[in-house]
């Protein structure tokens, strides 16, 4: 038996919301479709966005959303996506699969779509191909109020107040599709390119967001803090609040990838594994920018996360369009825990992406709509939005070995809300075996009051004609003692339990 222990008196850290992000991009069928119809589209919708998925995501309290891209983003140029549509320029979406890109969904339908779902905005400007004047203009004419000619033309395009742009990061993956700079090239343009996002409402100033590093490329972390921090005065703030991190779970590697529903056991394990290696990545990434951010004020921003397998047979392979299993739930599971126990240095996450692309919480066929095995996880997980991690510690746990691949059974992260109830959530990796774990609490007693499971036969998934195989279904295993709490996970699964203290 596993034994967790929840030190109940030490909040460690506060789980910012946003870490529960998510990511859409023009790419395949993730906002043509996916999100957005148009006003004119049988599927029923609420000025064009498509009203099955918004209702959906308003349950995953989605806190916030990353547009236009991802690679899109540095070829994006915002004036095409403005004015009336029909004079909207039609283009190629050169990245992502040679289809036309008619710009229908622009600036005031990404503002609407976030409107609908109640969730703060995260733009991304363009470095790559984009002039520091495009950048800052986009940026005047989302947020400034006053008069001048970005916020003229707003107005003119028939919107009168300005938005709220809460994050804004500046170019993505620039060592890659965002112009295959060096570092340190890079770190100097950031310096300029984030000179012109003004802050035009102080009350509400811009969350500037650097291009950070492709997985384990910590020369990237170390040069482009280098450069950006020389000759910064320290009291220059607003100049950098966030650093990304990009990583992707390919079962196979990068050229292979994988299939997203046909797997062995073995690579079941090395796709947890590789999930875990986020452990890792934000460990080092972090230690890194502790040198220069010592009290961590700079956020790690990791605005792309997920698994990325060959794409489904007979799709446009430029769509990136996958299913997804129970071992996605686990991968979901695995992360989020990760992301949880960093609390104190990675301030936002975004899921790639959001409908219909990589490891998606929604999948849709026409008018049809599904949840994936990740919505479910990432709707037991919503509990620790805004919550305090507290200290937690889990002994006893088995490893799992595979080949080379190694991973705990079990992995488990803990928050208290502010009415001091007790989110845990625990993943076993076992395919086979369920594992008992005895919950106990440094201070008082506790009892479950609530609790979920999302589990399955390791290949199980939702399908248009099968939309429920795997979803999050109350969870019943587990006894309140006097002072501890027992629960056995079954394999391959994801749990979540909610404790209310009690009396003894
Ligand atoms: O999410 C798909 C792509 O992955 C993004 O466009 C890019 O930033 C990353 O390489």
């Amino acid at each position: 038996m596993a034994k967790l222990h929840i030190n109940n008196r030490k909040k460690v850290s506060h789980i910012n919301p946003e870490i529960y992000g998510h990511f859409s991009e023009h790419l395949g069928r993730c906002i043509y479709e996916g999100i957005y119809v148009g006003e004119n589209s049988e599927i029923p919708n609420i000025n064009g966005m498509r009203c099955d998925v918004v209702e959906a995501l308003k349950e995953l309290q989605v806190p916030v959303l990353r547009w236009p891209g991802g690679c899109f983003a540095d070829e994006y140029h915002w004036k095409d996506g403005i004015g009336p549509k029909e004079t909207r320029k039609k283009m190629i979406n050169t990245h992502w699969g040679g289809v036309i890109e008619d710009n229908s969904f622009g600036t005031h339908e990404f503002f609407e779509l976030a409107r609908q779902l109640g969730c703060k905005t995260y733009i991304n400007g363009n470095v790559g191909s984009g002039t520091v004047q495009e950048m800052s203009e986009w940026v005047e004419y989302m947020t400034f109020s006053g008069v001048s000619p970005m916020a003229d033309l707003r107005k003119k395009n028939g919107h009168e107040e300005a938005w709220h742009v809460d994050y804004f990061g500046v170019g993505n993956e620039n060592w890659g599709c965002g112009g295959n700079m060096r570092p340190s090239y890079y770190a100097d343009l950031y310096r300029r390119y984030q000179t012109y996002v003004r802050n035009y409402n102080p009350e509400h100033p811009i969350f500037k967001v650097c291009g950070g590093a492709n997985v384990e490329d910590y020369h990237w972390t170390k040069t482009v803090l280098d450069v950006t921090h020389d000759h910064t005065p320290k009291e220059f703030h607003g100049f950098m609040d966030g650093l990304s991190l990009h990583y992707y779970v390919h079962p196979e590697g990068w050229e292979i990838k994988g299939s997203a529903t046909e797997f062995d056991d073995k690579v079941w394990y090395k796709t947890l594994a590789k999930a875990l290696f986020m452990d890792e990545l934000v460990t080092k990434h972090g230690k890194i920018m502790d040198t220069y951010d010592p009290d961590k004020k700079i956020g790690m921003i990791v605005d792309e996360w997920g698994t990325w397998y060959t794409c489904e047979p007979g799709t446009n392979p430029g769509f990136l369009y996958q299913q997804s299993t129970v071992r996605d739930a686990l991968v979901a599971g695995l992360t989020l825990n990760v992301f949880n126990k960093h609390s104190d240095r990675v301030k936002m996450a975004n899921l790639a992406q959001m409908v219909n692309v990589l490891q998606s919480v929604i999948l849709t066929d026409g008018d049809k709509m599904i949840k994936t095995p990740t919505y479910h996880v990432m709707h037991q997980y919503r509990y620790h939005q805004d919550g305090d991690l507290l200290a937690s510690d889990l002994a006893d746990v088995t490893m799992i070995q595979s080949e080379e691949w190694s991973v705990p059974q079990v992995t488990e992260s803990v928050s208290e809300d502010t009415n001091g109830v007790i989110t845990v959530t625990l993943n076993n990796c076992s395919i086979t075996d369920a594992e008992k774990v005895e919950l106990s609490f440094a201070d008082g007693c506790y009892e479950v009051f609530e609790a979920s499971v999302v589990t399955g036969e390791i290949h199980a998934h939702n399908t248009f004609d099968a939309p429920e195989v795997v979803k999050e279904v109350p969870f019943a295993d587990y006894v309140n003692k006097d002072a501890t709490v027992d629960v056995t996970l079954p394999p391959a699964s994801v749990t979540m339990l909610r404790l209310k203290r009690v009396a003894r």
